[in-house]
């Protein structure tokens, strides 16, 4: 029966696909309606070869798999899971110990965020005796070059291959047997078995889906790295996500060398750790000490300035929010920020408005995180309020506060986790004095003064009262 009727389904039609969310439609549509974006959709055949049809095996060599069995859960050992070390104790901790052979990593950032020099770094460090193919679909061989020639290091047993067909990988991976395999990036690759343009969605997921099959039967480790737009989809496919056991994202402020490596998404370990790197004149450099590298600049007494006690996985840091506060001219109020989200500036500054005496919304605002950090937990929200009305008031913060909460629309100063973890960080660096929610939860030390509030209006109180 079946195999009568499969003969009749595999004609081509078309479908239309999403560029930016991958989701398909059966008619052209002016507007994705998954995930609102304009003008993205794009025709695309499924049935007969394409990407709906049977996947031919890239490597035809090894036939068919194993059929595994279903087993009881109690037989099934768990030996721990055997890593390849990248020789980068950042990246090792951010992956739970290292590289998982047979696992695929999306490597995912911005265009120049310094995805290739991980990568490059990743080939000179890692901890294996068998080879390591780097492909390069964006640069020549030559450029590669250059680049690992400013390195610390310089892995001169890499395999380069400038190459944008996956096709042709088959062979070198046959040859070479390479313990990992690092493709510079998935948006340039193509292969045969789908007809739309490179760098397209249905291109992006045959191609990966075609090399983490490989990757799963040899056992090697495959490193994707692909490009994130501005709005932080990984171009195209975010339908990668689902298809690879390991998402590590690097962000960071353009013109800024900090840098933050994190794990969307670990099949093999916690998603809670953090990388902190510097790009520097030879590479991406670890951060020891994060909080010192972002307080070093830092000049005290001056108003607009507030330290907050961040926590990014288990890594504690004090970074400085920054803000200016001056009379608006004519027409709308100017509300810049730099490193927090702008909804979460005009929440804070809504709130400061109805719940403290102090008028913010005839002014222009301008926020910034100094060092190039991202703040995205909400713990930062009393920091943020204090430097907003420090610099509407003219009055600095003393040297020795620094503050942490989240802000509730009512006002309310509400309880943030791993308190201890930010009390002793910020007494570690000198903080003699900590503003925080009532209630809060850490252990009292030595030194340190703990002031409690409950609401916004009473820090913006306390604040005055310095003056
Ligand atoms: P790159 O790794 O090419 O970024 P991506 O692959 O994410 O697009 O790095 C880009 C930037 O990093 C580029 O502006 C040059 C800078 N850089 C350094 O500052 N120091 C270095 O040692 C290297 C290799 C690059
Ligand atoms: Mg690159």
């Amino acid at each position: 029966m079946l195999a009568r009727y499969s003969g009749a389904v595999a004609r081509v039609r078309s479908v239309f696909g999403c560029t930016d969310c991958g989701a398909q439609q059966p008619r052209w549509l002016g507007r994705c309606p998954d995930c609102g974006a304009w003008n993205t959709l794009v025709e695309a055949s499924v049935g007969g070869t394409g990407s709906g049809g049977p996947r031919r095996d890239l490597l035809s060599v090894d036939a068919a798999p194993d059929i595994p069995k279903a087993r009881p859960l109690r037989e099934i050992e768990t030996a721990g899971l055997p890593r390849i070390e990248t020789g980068i104790a950042e990246l090792d901790r951010v992956l739970g110990g290292g590289l998982v052979p047979g696992s695929v990593v999306l490597l995912a950032g911005e265009p120049g965020i310094g995805k290739s020099t991980l990568a490059l770094q990743l080939a000179a460090g890692v901890n294996t005796s068998a080879p390591i193919l780097y492909v390069t679909g964006e640069e020549s061989a030559e450029q590669v070059r250059l680049r690992a020639d400013r390195l610390p290091e310089l892995p001169g047993d890499l395999l380069v291959m400038a190459e944008t067909r996956v096709e042709a990988l088959a062979d070198p991976w046959r040859e070479h047997a390479p313990a990992v395999v690092l493709v510079d990036s998935i948006q340039t690759l193509h292969t045969q078995q789908v007809e739309s343009a490179p760098g397209s969605v249905a291109q992006v997921r045959e191609s990966a889906a075609l090399l983490a099959a490989v990757a799963k039967r040899h056992g090697t480790v495959l490193v994707l790295i692909g490009h994130v737009t501005k709005e932080g989809a990984i171009a195209g496919p975010r339908v990668l996500e689902h298809l690879v056991d390991v998402v590590l994202t690097l962000e960071g402020e353009r013109g800024h060398a900090f840098r933050l490596l994190r794990a969307n998404k670990n099949r093999f370990g916690s998603t809670q750790e953090v990388g902190v790197f510097q790009m520097t004149e030879a590479g991406l450099e670890a951060v020891e000490n994060p909080s010192e590298h972002f307080l070093a600049e830092r000049r005290a007494g001056v108003p607009g300035s507030c330290i907050v006690p961040l926590v990014e996985g288990t890594r504690p840091m004090l970074v400085e929010i920054q803000s200016l506060v001056v009379p608006a001219g004519y027409g709308m109020a100017r509300r810049t920020s730099v490193g927090i989200d702008d909804g979460r500036l005009a929440l804070l500054l809504a709130v400061l408005d109805r719940r403290s005496n102090v008028d913010l919304l005839s002014c222009d605002v301008y926020l910034n995180v100094a060092g190039g950090v991202r703040v995205s937990e909400p713990g930062a929200d009393l920091g943020v309020a204090l430097a907003l009305a420090s610099s509407r008031l003219d009055l600095a913060l003393p040297a020795d506060v620094a503050a942490c909460g989240e802000i509730g629309l009512g006002g309310e100063i509400r309880r943030i986790g791993r308190m201890d973890l930010r009390l002793r960080e910020a007494a570690r660096l000198g903080f003699r004095r900590l503003l925080l929610p009532k209630g809060a939860d850490g252990q009292e030390l030595a030194g340190v003064e703990r002031i409690a509030f409950r609401e916004v209006g009473e820090a913006v109180e306390w604040l005055r009262s310095l003056a």
